[in-house]
């Protein structure tokens, strides 16, 4: 089963992705994780990636792909993988129908998560993640903090969860990710999950009644 999950940032494309993977025990595959998991690793790379996610900009084609398709030919991805945040933009997606392509499979649930822009800000500023297990939180809305322990980690917060880099992000994902909907409306498997101020618990129950009729 190979799932995507699509949406503007602070939409939730972690948050559900991480309730699939436990479901069907399928890994996700975040660029986003990916790439800030690089930017740790003090290498020259790692270091132009910061000052370009700091500024809300993307990182360049070649770099995503190459993390994704490693990833997808990888054995953990075996039995399915979980895209969140790749493709962002309409090369990137006709770079991954190639990839699919060659490696003899297809995308068979792309899921929008659709958000009102003013509840963006408040997720993103006020979101906390595990340093050791990825889980994710807010401050707004859990009696979780930054800093507090999680299991063996801490809460932390993200360099460009700031309120001008929210802004510059939530301009580019118009520009160039919104073009995508329509390239996976056309194939058909395209499910628009409408979210707003109920919990991610209703969204999870739809995204799996639909992944399991
Ligand atoms: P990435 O890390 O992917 O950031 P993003 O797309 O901006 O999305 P987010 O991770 O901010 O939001 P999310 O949708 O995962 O929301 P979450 O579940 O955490 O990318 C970061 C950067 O990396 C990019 O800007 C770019 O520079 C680079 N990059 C990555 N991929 C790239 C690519 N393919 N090409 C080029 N560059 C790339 O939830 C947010 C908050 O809301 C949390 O606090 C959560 O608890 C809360 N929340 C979630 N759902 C709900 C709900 N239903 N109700 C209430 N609160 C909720
Ligand atoms: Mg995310």
């Amino acid at each position: 089963m190979n799932i995507l999950f699509l949406g503007a940032p602070g939409s939730g494309k972690g948050t559900q992705s991480k309730k699939v993977e436990t479901e069907f025990n399928i890994p996700q595959i975040s660029t986003g994780d990916l790439l800030r998991a690089e930017t740790s690793s003090g290498s020259e790379m790692g270091q132009e990636l910061k000052k370009i996610m700091a500024s809300g900009r993307f990182v360049s084609d070649d770099i995503v792909l190459e993390l994704v398709s490693k990833k997808i030919k990888s054995e953990e991805c075996k039995k399915g993988f979980i895209l969140d945040g790749f493709p962002r933009n309409l090369s990137q997606a006709s770079s991954l129908d190639s990839l699919l392509n060659n490696i003899g499979i297809s995308l068979e649930y792309v899921f929008l998560i659709d958000v009102p822009k003013d509840l963006i800000l408040k997720r993103c500023v006020g979101r906390i993640t595990c340093d050791t297990c990825g889980k994710i939180e807010n401050e707004y809305f859990s009696n979780f903090r930054e800093g507090d322990k999680c299991g063996d980690g801490v809460f932390v917060k993200r360099a460009d969860d700031n309120e001008e880099t929210v802004t510059n992000r939530l301009e580019v994902y118009a520009e160039q990710t919104q073009p995508i909907i329509d390239f996976y409306i056309e194939k058909g498997i395209l499910h628009r999950i409408v979210g707003g101020e109920d919990g991610p618990a209703r969204l999870t129950s739809e995204i799996l009644s639909i992944i399991n009729s």
